[in-house]
């Protein structure tokens, strides 16, 4: 199917007032709204079950406004380099850095490139980040590199639903949704990239949650380089 747009702004607007406007909307309130929109009852629920798990020394993908970093656990989590390409959310992850009780290190850095050491990470936590790397099949390699063979990526992520009429819906609607969200898809088959991109799934659960069901059908599990 043909996409509906490429992005969505006011008709007539001019291609350079789009790109202000879009600096703007991405850098005074995308932070805000990715801090709301990660601390759901549903999504804390989901933070609470994964992210105690993180075991060493652990790499925190795309990690927001800090929501995860309260669930590390002491008795296994050593350290959390937590790394995000936008220095507007990271800034406001600092309040959360103080409050866990693991180090975290902040770090603005493009998941795209990592710039770690191969086979230095314990753990890579991914919750909700996958859908707003621009080519996460890079990011996958990147990831797979600074894992250790026996490292394990701990996943929660929406994307594409089990269900053909809400797959079709995301389908039609991620070009615009992409515009306001920090470029998120909803049709990102998140079990189906692991596999094509050598992980091997341990654990995978996936299912509808509550919220829009357009970006409502989640999937979570433990991913290790294949
Ligand atoms: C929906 S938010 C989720 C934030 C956090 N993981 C959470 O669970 O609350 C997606 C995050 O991925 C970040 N992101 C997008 N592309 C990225 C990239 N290439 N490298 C690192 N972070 C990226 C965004 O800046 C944003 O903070």
């Amino acid at each position: 199917m043909r996409a509906v747009c490429n992005a969505w702004y006011p008709v007539g607007m001019q291609a350079s007032s789009r790109g202000t406007l879009r600096r703007w909307w991405d850098r005074r309130v995308l932070p805000t709204l990715i801090d709301k929109a990660c601390k759901s009852h549903a999504i804390l629920e989901e933070r609470m079950r994964w992210v105690p798990q993180a075991s060493g020394d652990i790499l925190e993908l795309g990690a927001g406004t800090g929501h995860n970093f309260r669930f590390y656990d002491v008795a296994h989590a050593v350290h959390v380099t937590a790394v995000d390409i936008s220095p507007d959310v990271l800034a406001k992850a600092v309040p959360h850095v103080r409050t866990a009780a693991v180090p975290i290190e902040l770090l603005q850095v493009d998941a795209q490139t990592l710039p770690f050491d191969q086979h230095r990470f314990d753990t890579v936590v991914s919750t909700y980040t996958m859908c707003s790397i621009d080519n996460i099949e890079r990011a996958l390699s990147e990831v797979r590199r600074v894992l250790k063979p026996r490292g394990r990526l701990i996943f929660v992520e929406h994307g594409l639903a089990a269900r053909p009429s809400t797959a079709r819906w995301q389908k039609r609607l991620t070009p615009a949704w992409r515009t306001i969200s920090g470029d998120c898809r909803l049709d990102r088959n998140i079990a189906a990239l692991l596999t094509e991109n050598n992980f091997a799934l341990s654990e995978l659960t996936t299912g509808t949650t509550e919220g829009p069901s357009i970006a409502a059908y989640i999937y979570q599990g433990i991913a290790r380089p294949g």
